[in-house]
């Protein structure tokens, strides 16, 4: 398999929001590992009544899980070429997994505040089709229930997105996945971009990376 791209930051710091450009310019499918277990948990599978519990409480779902949806997922056609993983690897078990299964050539880190989180998740709403990101202030779609990129009408909340769970969340982040930019860099393909700017301003400092 060619080489795969991973995206990597705290809870809210634009992972989503950018991944859209990169599998623009890539070609590259999106891997990300909270959009599949919240698929899961939609459909009521195995996995999704297991996950549940932890994504509600802001905490990791554990990495057997999710070291075993990322194999099956790779296996599937469109991986061939690499694939850009959002909010995957998030612990050193699953990056070292992830290493031997595919190869990763770049690791783009969104940089943004503990102070700025929050206001971020508690704003954020989707695309119930599509999954294009908005937020209430900045970076609302023209019509409050209309979505800009597929005109879907119909926007979905996360119930992960609140003042509680987001700490947890930022928590789990700083224990458990924050130590992985040590790692990565460590293998000398670790890049930082400035997530704390304007959205397109972040755009353009991943498309120089890329
Ligand atoms: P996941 O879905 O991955 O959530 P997360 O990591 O907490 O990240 P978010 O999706 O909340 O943020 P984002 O960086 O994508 O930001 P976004 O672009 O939406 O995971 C959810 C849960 O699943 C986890 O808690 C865990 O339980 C489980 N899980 C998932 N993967 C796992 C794994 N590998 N291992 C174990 N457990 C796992 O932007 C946020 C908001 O900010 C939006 O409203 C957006 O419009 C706005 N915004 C974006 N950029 C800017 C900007 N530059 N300026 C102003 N506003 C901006
Ligand atoms: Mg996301
Ligand atoms: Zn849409």
């Amino acid at each position: 398999m060619a080489s795969s791209i991973v995206l990597f930051g705290p809870p809210g710091a634009g992972k989503g929001t950018q991944a859209g450009n990169i599998v623009k310019m890539t070609g590259k499918p999106q891997v990300s590992t909270g959009d599949m277990l919240r698929a899961a948990v939609t459909a009521g599978t195995a996995l999704g009544i297991e996950a549940k519990g932890y994504m509600e409480s802001g905490q990791l779902v554990p990495d057997a899980v999710i070291i075993g949806l990322i194999k099956e997922r790779l296996t599937e056609s469109d991986a061939i070429n690499g694939v850009l993983f959002d909010g995957f690897p998030r612990t050193i078990a699953q990056a070292e997994a992830l290493s031997e299964i595919a190869e990763v050539s770049i690791v783009i880190a969104i940089e943004v505040p503990d102070n700025r989180i929050v206001e971020r998740i508690c704003g954020r709403y989707t695309c119930g089709a599509c999954g294009a990101v908005y937020h209430d202030l900045f970076n609302p779609s023209n019509d409050p229930n209309v979505c800009d990129e597929c005109g879907h009408i119909g926007m979905k909340r996360r119930a992960d997105d609140n003042e509680d769970t987001v700490r947890n969340r930022l928590e789990a982040y700083h224990a458990q996945t924050s130590p992985l930019a040590d790692w990565y860099r460590e293998r000398g393909i670790f890049s930082a971009v400035n997530g704390d700017q304007d959205i397109v301003k972040v755009g353009e400092e991943i498309a120089a990376i890329l």
